[in-house]
């Protein structure tokens, strides 16, 4: 009998494949070949920030403060103690699930914990989306949720209302027909900020029970505005969140989604009940704990929202509200002005080419002192 190694060596030989099979390249599938690598822009300014340099990382949407003391210390104590980093995670975030109930007045089954929204997001198009799908998509909108859909091979209709400022109802309502499968709505949208009414969700579905209505609640915390209670009504509605915005977890990667029983039943199917990390769930589920830090958070992007606003058009600068934590404002010689910007360590987000926002950027809004400390930079550079 020859020796385990030896007979290893014996197969690999067998298999060992010639010339052209080495140099041929194996592609990606079929449905995702035509799409472009993702473009990975750099988040700027955080490591000036943690080293407590004076820096404004206003280019992501996230929350420009720590997150609850009390997600701190859960996470901490829970990794200084005997935790259990071992074990897999609670499988499907049950506690969270839980607090999510209380949190958003839904019964814990309509509510699915995922690794951020994207998650969320891409669950839904894994699972619900197939070839030559119709999915309809009001631009301009958060693009990697078009990733997600276009992977499934589907066919994207955009549509481009004439102000992107408001939501265009009638035109959305009379490109949707029996066809089309999915629609993809961002309320508040990231990034113009445009708002469905629950009024207008139900609606939606009302008309068009064939087609299932994606509302991208990211902002919701800051619009206060929400179609999440239809979704114990209707069979076509499913509702993202997450807490990296509002509740300032964004490093965790942590959301959820809510949909009615038959949608949770469908996207179960590949649903991984142990991709959201321990820790995550720990953090998010003490923020939930903490709504007074959240609201007083809340209340301040309030304020400096107005504050830059009102500066802004002090300076003869357009500048566009949002419900959400952030504005947009219309720079002209945009990429100098963005230069100017970053070398004062000023860092906000070019949207210039996005549809209907030529020479715009977005940028978020933080607390009062870190927007009273911004407003004394911008003028020595405008
Ligand atoms: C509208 C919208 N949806 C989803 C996301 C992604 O959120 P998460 O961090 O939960 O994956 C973002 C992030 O910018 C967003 O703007």
């Amino acid at each position: 009998m020859g020796s385990p190694k030896k007979n290893l060596r014996l197969v690999e030989d067998k298999n060992k494949p010639n010339r052209d099979e080495l140099n041929s390249k194996i592609d990606v599938a079929y449905s995702i070949r035509r799409l472009k690598p993702y473009e990975v822009v750099e988040s700027r300014g955080s490591e000036q920030v943690l080293r407590g340099d004076k820096a404004f990382k206003l280019d992501w949407n996230e929350s420009t403060i720590t997150p609850s003391p009390k997600a701190l210390s859960a996470i901490q104590s829970f990794v200084s103690g005997n935790g259990g980093l071992n074990w897999y995670p609670s499988l499907g975030s049950r506690s969270l699930a839980d607090s999510l109930s209380e949190y958003t007045q839904l019964p814990a089954e309509n509510i699915l914990v995922t690794a951020g929204s994207d998650a969320a997001l891409q669950l839904i198009c894994d699972s619900y989306l197939d070839t030559n799908d119709e999915v309809v998509v009001p631009v301009p909108t958060y693009n990697h949720f078009l990733v997600f859909a276009q992977s499934r091979g589907v066919r994207l209709i955009s549509i481009q209302p004439n102000d992107p400022f408001r939501v265009d109802f009638d035109l959305l309502e009379s490109t949707l027909s029996n066809r089309t499968r999915l629609v993809y709505l961002v309320s508040p949208n990231n990034p113009t900020g445009t708002i469905f009414t629950a009024a207008q969700i139900e609606q939606l579905c009302t008309d068009f029970p064939r087609t299932l209505f994606v509302v991208d609640e990211a902002y919701f915390e800051f619009a206060q505005i929400t179609a999440i209670s239809l979704v114990t009504t209707f069979k076509n509605l499913l509702v993202t969140r997450t807490f990296s915005k509002a509740f300032g977890l964004a490093g965790l990667r942590i959301g959820y989604l809510a949909a009615h029983r038959t949608l949770i039943d469908g996207l179960s199917k590949i649903y991984n009940p142990k991709s959201v990390s321990t820790l995550s769930q720990i953090g998010a589920e003490a923020a939930l704990g903490d709504l007074d830090y959240l609201n007083k958070y809340l209340d301040e992007v309030s304020q400096s929202k107005t504050i830059l606003l009102d500066y802004f058009r002090s300076i003869g600068t357009d500048a566009f509200s949002t419900p959400a934590n952030f504005i947009v404002v219309r720079l002209p010689q945009i990429e100098e002005t963005l230069s100017k910007l970053s070398a004062e360590s000023i860092y906000i987000r070019n949207r210039s080419n996005y549809p209907g926002l030529a020479d715009c950027a977005r940028m978020s809004v933080g607390n009062v002192e870190q927007t009273r400390a911004l407003i004394e930079k911008l003028n020595r550079i405008f």
